[in-house]
């Protein structure tokens, strides 16, 4: 490679943000925009399930720049329609990235769900009374379903939040290790105690707090990697937590009298000395975005970046150690389903035909 085309490649970069559309994901980009160089060419790969949000997303961020930013260097979009609970779907993805990339520099697993049935207004109600604080931390009046699994037969949060993105990333580690700083980060949580999983239900499907154990199989699992991620691929993995900060996938369940209850019992959390309360989604993707340049010899990375504030609401890196039990057992575990859907998934055509491009 000339000296010319080495700095052409480094001056752009190529960046993914899985679940773009959420309020995290969204803010993660509107936060790259200023973090990436300014006369640097930036590439953003919006993912989401359906084209129209997709195109709602790219929209904002291309907005946010002509208003904000206004950065020097190039900007350009790229979408995929990635269901993370749909091995064929991830390998698509992949496929595409593949045939139209030479290089991936940042990766952010931020897409996730849970398999919410409403809440507990009673039980919601009487720990909101007795701890605010508590009960807008670690909320135990969420109903999540039991034993729900996607059509690949797989748990399905344990899928769409875990298993999908690692084999994403199997599949992408190439493509990463073209870039002269690939990172991978994960997006976590504060609800992830060692308690949520049990090692006899990995794929979390006799768990009613699936969302919680999936995100402690999170830690885990980068625990488990990021070593031979970095030795191997020279792929620099880091695994943060945004806080607590409103979230568009919970809106169904409240009108606007719980839904402006829901923020004012967050003001409340934050008065009352809570450091996680970042409320908004753009202080929420501090730490994820602070990952992008930390210098792996002084920033650990065994431990989960948290994105957290003061009573006034400015923004501060706080870290939380991770209990690393179990951590071998998660990535053997990981690594035999990823070679039995390798042997299920060889003989598949992969279709990366796009509607159309931008
Ligand atoms: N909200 C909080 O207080 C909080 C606290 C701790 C951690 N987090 C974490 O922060 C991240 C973002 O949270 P959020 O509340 O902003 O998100 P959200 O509003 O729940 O949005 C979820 C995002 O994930 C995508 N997604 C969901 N299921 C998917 C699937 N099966 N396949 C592919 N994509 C899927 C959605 O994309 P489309 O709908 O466009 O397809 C959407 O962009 C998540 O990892 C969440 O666990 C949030």
């Amino acid at each position: 490679m000339s000296q010319d085309t080495t700095k052409q490649t480094q001056n752009h970069k190529i960046a993914i943000i899985t679940g773009t559309t959420s309020n995290l994901g969204t803010n993660i980009a509107y936060r790259l925009l200023h973090e990436i160089p300014s006369d640097y060419r930036l590439t953003l790969i919006v993912t989401s399930r359906t084209l129209a949000r997709a195109n709602e997303c790219i929209h904002d961020i291309k907005k946010y720049n002509e208003q904000t930013t206004k950065r020097k260097g190039i900007l350009d979009f790229d979408y995929l329609l990635i269901e993370m609970t749909d091995m064929v779907s991830i390998l698509n993805a992949a496929y595409e990235l593949k045939q139209n990339y030479n290089k991936i520099d940042y990766l952010y697993i931020n897409a996730a769900q849970g398999v919410y049935a409403g809440l507990d207004w009673i039980q919601a109600t009487k720990e909101c009374l007795m701890n605010p604080v508590k009960a807008s931390t670690y909320p135990t009046y969420k109903l999540q379903k039991v034993g729900v699994k996607s059509r690949d037969g797989l748990g399905l949060v344990f899928q769409a939040n875990v298993f999908g993105p690692y084999y994403l990333i199997e599949l992408l580690k190439e493509l990463l290790s073209k870039s002269e700083d690939p990172r991978v980060i994960w997006i976590s949580s504060l609800m992830s105690k060692p308690s949520y999983l049990s090692f006899d239900d990995l794929q979390l499907l006799k768990s009613d707090v699936s969302y919680e154990g999936s995100k402690r199989l999170v830690d885990l699992l980068h625990l488990a990697k990021y070593k031979q991620l970095y030795d191997q691929y020279g792929i620099k993995q880091y695994v943060t937590q945004p806080g607590i900060f409103t979230s568009f996938s919970f809106f169904k369940f409240l009108n606007p009298f719980t839904f402006y209850g829901m923020l004012f019992l967050f003001y409340v959390a934050r008065l009352m000395g809570s450091p996680w309360h970042n409320i908004s989604g753009w202080k929420a993707a501090n730490a994820p975005v602070f990952v992008l340049t930390a210098d792996i010899k002084h920033d650990k990375q065994d431990v989960k970046y948290g994105s957290a504030c003061t009573l006034t609401g400015k923004e501060y890196l706080k870290n939380l150690e991770i209990d690393p039990t179990g951590k071998d057992d998660v990535l053997n575990y990981f690594q035999t389903l990823k070679l039995e859907w390798d042997e299920k998934l060889k003989n598949q055509i992969t279709n990366t035909r796009k509607p159309y491009g931008y």
